[in-house]
């Protein structure tokens, strides 16, 4: 078993600041008790809530006060990040707001900065986060580990460790998430034209299987210093909505595709830092997936250009 505090980072917005004068801590229990001293000094935060402007410069930064709490807990090797906020919330403060939906890695709704790193609450369990060198230092010779919980970097936060995903979402929109099918329809072995389905080999499967497993956690955008430093730029999520369609055989609107990012502000700000691949929750290789769209639009229009030249010539 683990003494653990977890230092959260919590955030009221200006509508309901009156109603949180102090934290509101519920002592069920004796590590709630131990909670009420830890909290009798909450200290100014300075962990990131969020881009002062988005990618589209029109999400507004959200006022009010915002303040660290310390929750006392003893867990178990196996307790997940998730596991101790539910606790917390169910034993201790029953104001604390954090979302979260299928608790296994598949929701992608509960992305924060656990000692600065963008993760999910579900899949990271306590003893993982013990080495991080970001982690907080027990004020005193004791084993207790101080675990910081922080809203995830680069979106508004609504309340505690809430953010508003909208930037990402509307970003991934604006590239057209859904198959733009060309209308060329495949020719079965027997010779017939199959009219039902547009085939595809397992290789052409492969070229973009992997991107179709994008939770839209936000984890990698977190993760990506070009995008929480507020530069114009797509983002590694949209780069992976927009590869997962540029990489498809049965895509018609390819052109389209790379017309809506090669420009200063999509896809060219990434500098291949691999943060975003080394944060994945599922495994994508987002900053090898976006060099491949920055080599297949250099070769899309270098073919532009020949093709120009010879129809001139
Ligand atoms: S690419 Fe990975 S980290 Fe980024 S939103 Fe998708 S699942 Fe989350
Ligand atoms: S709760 Fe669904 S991914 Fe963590």
């Amino acid at each position: 078993m683990y003494d653990i505090i977890l230092r959260v980072h919590r955030f009221s917005p200006e509508e309901s600041q009156t109603h949180t004068s102090a934290p509101n801590a519920i002592a069920h229990d004796k590590s709630a008790t131990d909670a009420s001293a830890l909290n009798a000094t909450a200290q100014p935060s300075s962990a990131p809530t969020s881009r002062s402007t988005t990618t589209d410069g029109k999400s507004p930064v959200p006022r009010g006060r915002k303040w660290t709490h310390d929750y006392r807990l003893t867990v178990s090797e196996h307790t997940n990040m998730l596991d101790c906020l539910l606790r917390i919330k169910r034993t201790q403060d029953p104001s604390l707001a954090f979302r979260y939906s299928c608790g296994h890695g598949m929701c992608g709704s509960d992305a924060v900065a656990i000692n600065g790193i963008p993760r999910l609450l579900c899949l990271t369990k306590i003893t993982t986060t013990f080495d991080d060198k970001a982690a907080p230092q027990p004020p005193d010779s004791t084993s207790t580990h101080i675990i910081e919980v922080a809203p995830l970097p680069a979106f508004p936060v609504v309340r505690d460790l809430i953010v508003d995903l909208e930037p990402m979402f509307s970003q991934i929109r604006r590239l057209t998430p859904y198959l733009k099918e060309s209308g060329a329809l495949r020719t079965l072995p027997n010779g017939k034209v199959n009219v039902f389905e547009y085939l595809q080999h397992p290789e052409e499967l492969e070229a973009f299987d992997q991107l179709t497993n994008c939770i839209a956690c936000g984890v990698c955008e977190g993760a990506c210093p070009i995008y929480v430093q507020g530069t114009p730029f797509i983002g590694p999520a949209a780069a992976v909505a927009a590869g997962r369609f540029i990489f498809d055989s049965r895509e018609g609107a390819t052109q389209e595709r790379f017309d809506a990012i090669d420009d200063s502000a999509g896809i060219w700000p990434c500098k291949g830092i691999r943060l975003c691949t080394q944060r994945c929750p599922r495994g994508i290789d987002i900053s090898g997936s976006i060099w491949k769209i920055m080599k297949a639009i250099k070769a899309n229009k270098e073919k532009q250009e020949f093709i120009h030249t010879k129809t001139a010539a």
